[in-house]
């Protein structure tokens, strides 16, 4: 089985804090993978690790088959990264903050044109191209954000809780564009605090002071008769 993500007992410590502690994760390439946690739990120092941002104490990762300790600006060529607070620039357009991350990527200009054309269409902001980002509603900025995370076509894209504070019609649009994204082969890695949002996901892990508790498909999770909450409670129970 070809893996897009590896990670072999990937582990960071921040002193004597083990924010991720023996990481084993595989997931497969187009699946939208879900990592859930409590605050704390170590989603956002995972994602870190396996962007190539945050060198691991212990063990590794292959990321598309780049290994996130020596090709970590391989890495950065394939995957996109919508952190917790995606920096937008405020006072320019949305095209212009498209064209500004596009510009960090050696593309012609025929490809950025191109990419941010269809990103527009994708998110629905084409008729928002001249909007000033600081006039848009938090739902519209998030669209943004995943925008321009992904204007150099990446094959995978980390959302680190990209939907926390969308209402529900704009987040089941973000959802829409994310099973869109997976049909066409990238691979989505989410966090999220929002359990409807893990029933969409192919694959969920539960992560708990930096263990991985349990990864498999919501209906697994499901199999006892639990809902996915109450899996998730029993977990961070234990
Ligand atoms: N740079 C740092 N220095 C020291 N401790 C850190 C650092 N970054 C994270 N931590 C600690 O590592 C642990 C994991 O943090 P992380 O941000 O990965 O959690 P998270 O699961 O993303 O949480 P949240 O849901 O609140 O975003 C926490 O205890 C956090 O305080
Ligand atoms: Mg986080």
């Amino acid at each position: 089985m070809d893996y897009i993500i590896e990670t072999q007992n990937l582990t960071k410590t921040y002193g004597k804090l083990i924010a991720v502690n023996k990481l084993n994760l595989k997931i497969k390439r187009g699946d939208i993978f879900g990592f859930l946690g409590p605050n704390g739990a170590g989603k956002s120092t995972t994602i870190r690790m396996l962007c190539g941002i945050l060198q691991p104490n212990e063990g590794t990762a292959k990321i598309n088959g780049f290994d996130i300790i020596n090709k970590s600006e391989k890495i950065k060529e394939s995957i996109g990264y919508v952190t917790q607070r995606f920096g937008l620039y405020d006072d320019l357009t949305v095209q212009e903050n498209l064209s500004f991350y596009a510009s960090l990527y050696n593309l012609s200009e025929d490809t950025i044109n191109n990419n941010i054309k269809n990103i527009l269409t994708l998110l629905k902001l084409t008729n928002r191209a001249n909007s000033i980002v600081k006039e848009l509603s938090g739902g519209l900025k998030q669209r943004l954000s995943i925008g321009c995370a992904m204007v150099h076509n990446p094959e995978i894209i980390f959302l680190d809780e990209p939907t926390a504070g969308v209402d529900p019609i704009s987040r089941k649009e973000m959802w829409e564009v994310f099973n869109h994204l997976s049909q066409q082969g990238i691979t989505i890695f989410i966090t999220t605090h929002y359990m409807e949002e893990a029933e969409r996901c192919n694959n969920i892990g539960f992560i708990f002071n930096g263990i991985l508790m349990a990864a498999d498909t919501p209906a697994n999770f499901k199999k006892s008769g639990k809902t996915l909450e109450a899996v998730y409670v029993s977990f961070m129970n234990q």
